[in-house]
């Protein structure tokens, strides 16, 4: 092979996540399980968390063969830093390294601001915000001991955005403030690790996206309101999951080699107007 051809290797290869270990927190979840099979379908072997075994193991279960053998997966409550950290220490016992970790978890908790008790709000950023924190805390050591390593934070339109409450109808759907606060903290969490990391092999990033709406089980199908959002969109569509796919895998693999700190907003162009 001459040394063009394996220029063009290289090149071909920039999106590759061959030989990649990547952990992805929420695993199974309406983001989380496109996340986890973009970064699989790229070659990356994926350690996937969720706080439900059965849910881990009908997630492995309905995906191709093919990718099956790329998924791993431990029974985890991201919010218990102990129980993470003997994760992390499986994992790199195992694969002696962890290449990408996104933290994408998030438990729900609907609270009105007039009705919100400092418990909840308390409550509600750690199962937010804090363990972004603390999963990177525990994992950033073996990334930056290897000199090499990504971390991808799932953030929201509404960290920073103004929350629009008049889409939300009367569904009581709308961000709680704790939401739109923690998603901010999670853009400044990215910020603040990228500089401090950016010459040291570790990138940090955010994604940000924008309305991806699914059928929730205690709220009616309201196709008002689903409309109300495609009317206000550029892209004139709702997001799907797999819209996600092209972003974490961009932020996961090299050809991001030069980017860190940046949000990458995957909105249809909502936040543009
Ligand atoms: N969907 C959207 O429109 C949208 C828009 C902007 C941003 N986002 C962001 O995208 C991310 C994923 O959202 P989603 O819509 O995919 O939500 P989802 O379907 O509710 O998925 C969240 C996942 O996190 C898991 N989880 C929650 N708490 C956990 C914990 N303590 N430990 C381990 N796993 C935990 C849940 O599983 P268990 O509860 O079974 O553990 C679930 O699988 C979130 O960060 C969210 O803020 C979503």
């Amino acid at each position: 092979m001459d040394e063009k051809d394996t220029g063009f290797k290289k090149i071909n290869n920039l999106f590759s996540l061959e030989n990649k270990v990547s952990i992805v927190t929420g695993a199974y979840g309406h983001l989380g399980s496109s996340i986890s099979k973009g970064l699989a379908a790229f070659g990356s072997k994926v350690i996937l968390i969720g706080r439900k075994e059965e849910k881990l193991k009908e997630f492995v279960q309905n995906t191709p063969t093919l990718m099956k053998k790329r998924f791993e997966y431990y029974t985890c409550d991201v919010t218990k830093k102990d129980d993470f950290q003997k994760v992390v220490e499986n994992v790199f016992e195992k694969h002696g390294k962890i290449d990408v970790l996104v933290n994408n978890a998030y438990g729900k908790q609907n609270e009105k601001f007039s009705e919100l008790t400092k418990n909840q709000w308390n409550q509600a950023l750690e199962h937010t915000l804090t363990h972004y924190f603390t999963c990177t805390q525990l994992v950033s050591p073996i990334m930056l001991k290897a000199k090499s390593g990504s971390i991808i934070n799932i953030a929201s339109i509404y960290g920073f955005l103004g929350t629009d409450h008049r889409i939300f109808l009367d569904l009581r759907n709308n961000p709680p403030v704790h939401y739109a606060v923690s998603k901010g903290g999670v853009l400044q969490l990215t910020k603040y690790l990228a500089t401090l990391w950016a010459d040291k092999g570790v990138k940090v990033n955010a994604i940000s996206p924008g309305y991806f709406p699914k059928k929730k089980p205690n709220i009616p199908e309201r196709p008002d309101y689903i409309e109300e959002i495609i009317r206000r969109t550029p892209m004139k569509r709702i997001g799907k999951p797999e819209d996600l796919m092209g972003s974490v895998i961009y932020l996961a693999s090299d050809s991001s080699s030069f980017v860190t700190g940046q949000n990458l907003i995957v909105d249809g162009g909502w936040s543009v107007w």
